[in-house]
């Protein structure tokens, strides 16, 4: 939701801030905000806007401040003014804080301290952070903050620089991401990784309720009751230029065309000579006589378990239910102790999702956690976890994710169905005979980008747009619809095509753009039968179909965008791939900020 940093080290502090605020924008971006100290005293910049704008404002003013901390917000408390930008300051001055979440408590906590005559100049929940650790402080920073967060209730992740110690930075965690690390002669604190890249040697992911401070000697760790942490650092090996846009014109395109890569890294961990499955240390605990899946994610993520829905049920004996994870805790799913419960989030910090995990442990349910990220507090609450390789993700809309997670899942449900004995060696050996084809399909369905390109200006003007499909790919319909209002702000929808005579058909006026994911197979000829319907009332039909050629096809669609043949896991994951495109490309035509949308944020860690 926010991003925040701190520095302390030999360089100046504020260039490092700034630049990495712009690799944690992807995280919140309507307003940023720097606090130095300058000469033995507490300085703030801050401001509603774009950290580059905040990088204008700071232009050429010679900071010599080495020990800061900087912040860019998503916001939750408080529209984006500067106002209730941060760092938020205590009555004095003297103190800065920078918070990533929400503290739930802040209005009773307001109340107390506004009553002890302290003064408040924002409407965020974070200030009130600052005037607490100001009522708290008795000349021990880190100590002030520990009873802080004592008397704070909900998530954060939190650094405070004080003016009267100002040769370190403290820091304190609870449900939201942070990592501190370090290198020679200097520390850092961040909400996640990529920041860091380039600069720490190694970092340490925090677990909810420690704290502690950077120095110029590294990091401490303590928990909540003092005692000393322990844990042994990660090496940041990842290259800073992997997080560069490499000759893209934006993350999203860049990330789109690694798919080929972060599909086969995917892959290559989980199968030997990309042939046979190795067995998934994550699901040696799973008890054989498990007896009903569910999925719990949200978004796009949701979107690649409801295909894992239905390519499980054609491997495994057992139903599998694909639930939008802040639904799940609402419902009286039926969680017994052979409940299998798999966890999907790129982040693997989604509040939604993480709550989630925590009802169906506390049902008895044994959870397993698809993620792209190690250390995270979904992993960490699961009982157990496996990674996709996609890399770094900094695109807020989730593409190469997303195809990730579908290739994993598509594993995980062949290794499930040997664990029950339900897979027969054929089947499994021709669906990994496919898979070791994909990353080499990808590339081939990428080659639709120019057509996609062109067919974009023919969306850009649509005010309603429909994504229909059948089976497997109804998932990919829901997919492409939400990549495309998510960056480009067009209303769209996906709907199983069967569904569409039951409603949407009413939306079908001339010229409405429909998209339809016609695959050979089962439903090839009822797909057809929808086109026929839309055209009676003037559609426009986009055909994404590995068919191309077949004349009815030719016939009924207006455009057609082809698709490599192929069967299983890698269908949903080649037809994902022009919608990808198609989305980029109209918002590139409307000039939306496509690796920054309006209003989203690429972690979710409020509910
Ligand atoms: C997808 O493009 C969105 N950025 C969003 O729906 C995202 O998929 C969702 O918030 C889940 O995120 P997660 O995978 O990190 O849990």
């Amino acid at each position: 939701m926010c991003g925040i940093v701190g520095y302390v080290g030999s360089e100046l502090a504020a260039p490092f801030l700034l630049e990495s605020l712009k690799r944690l924008e992807y995280r919140g971006y309507d307003s940023a905000g720097i606090a130095l100290i300058e000469d033995g005293k507490l300085v703030r910049f801050r401001r509603a806007g774009k950290v580059r704008d905040l990088e204008h404002d700071l232009h050429g003013a010679a900071y010599s401040a080495t020990v800061g901390i900087g912040h860019t917000r998503w916001a939750t408390h408080g529209v984006p003014t500067d106002r209730n930008a941060h760092p938020h300051l205590d009555c004095h001055g003297r103190i800065a804080v920078i918070h990533n979440g929400i503290i739930e408590n802040h209005a009773v906590l307001r109340e107390r301290l506004e009553n002890d005559g302290h003064v408040f100049s924002s409407e965020t929940d974070t200030e009130v952070l600052a005037h607490l650790v100001e009522s708290l402080y008795d000349g021990d920073l880190l100590d002030a903050v520990r009873k802080a967060i004592g008397q704070a209730q909900g998530a954060f992740a939190v650094a405070i620089l004080s003016q009267d110690a100002p040769d370190r930075i403290v820091f304190a965690k609870r449900g939201s991401p942070l990592v501190v690390g370090r290198s020679e002669g200097a520390a850092y604190v961040s909400s996640d990784v990529p920041a860091l890249l380039g600069k720490a040697s190694e970092v340490q992911f925090l677990l909810d309720d420690e704290l502690g401070e950077i120095t110029l000697d590294g990091y401490r760790i303590l928990t909540l009751d003092g005692r000393p942490v322990h844990r042994a650092p990660h090496r940041v090996s990842a290259d800073p230029v992997a997080i560069q846009k490499g000759g893209y014109k934006h993350f999203m395109l860049k990330e789109i065309h690694e798919q080929a890569r972060s599909v086969g890294e995917t892959l290559r961990e989980k199968l030997d000579q990309g042939t046979r499955l190795l067995g998934m240390p994550a699901l040696e605990q799973v008890d054989p006589d498990f007896d009903h899946i569910y999925f719990v994610a949200c978004g796009t993520a949701h979107h690649a378990a409801k295909v894992a829905e239905y390519l499980w049920e054609s491997v495994l004996p057992v139903p599998a239910h694909a639930i939008i994870a802040s639904e799940f805790r609402l419902r009286n799913a039926h969680i017994t102790p052979r409940t299998l419960v798999i966890a999907v989030s790129q982040s693997g910090e989604t509040i939604d999702t993480l709550m989630a995990v925590r009802s169906a442990r506390s049902r008895g349910a044994h959870v397993i956690a698809l993620v792209n990220a190690e250390q995270s507090a979904i992993e960490r609450e699961s009982n157990a976890a496996v990674y996709t390789r996609a890399g770094i993700e900094i695109g807020v809309a989730a593409t190469k994710t997303f195809t990730a997670q579908i290739a994993a899942l598509g594993l995980i449900g062949l290794a499930l169905s040997r664990v029950k004995g339900a897979a027969s060696e054929a089947e499994s050996s021709r669906e990994l005979r496919e898979l070791a084809l994909l990353p080499g399909r990808i590339v081939e369905a990428l080659r639709v980008e120019d057509k996609v390109r062109t067919l974009a200006e023919r969306l850009r003007h649509a005010s309603d747009v429909l994504f229909l499909a059948r089976g497997a790919l109804f998932p990919i319909a829901l997919e492409g619809a939400l990549k495309l209002k998510e960056i480009s702000y067009i209303h769209a929808e996906g709907y199983p095509a069967g569904e569409m005579k039951h409603g949407p058909i009413a939306l079908i006026d001339e010229g409405t753009p429909v998209i339809m994911l016609a695959s050979r197979g089962p439903a090839y000829d009822k797909l057809l039968s929808n086109m026929e319907e839309v055209k009676a009332r003037k559609g426009f039909v986009i055909a994404v179909s590995d068919a191309p050629e077949d004349p009815n096809l030719v016939r009924l669609a207006d455009e057609i965008l082809p698709v490599p043949t192929s069967s299983g896991i890698s269908s949903p994951i080649l037809f994902t791939i022009p919608l990808q495109l198609l989305a980029y490309y109209v918002a590139v035509s409307l000039g939306t900020d496509v690796d920054q949308p309006r209003n989203l944020a690429k972690t979710v860690t409020v509910e």
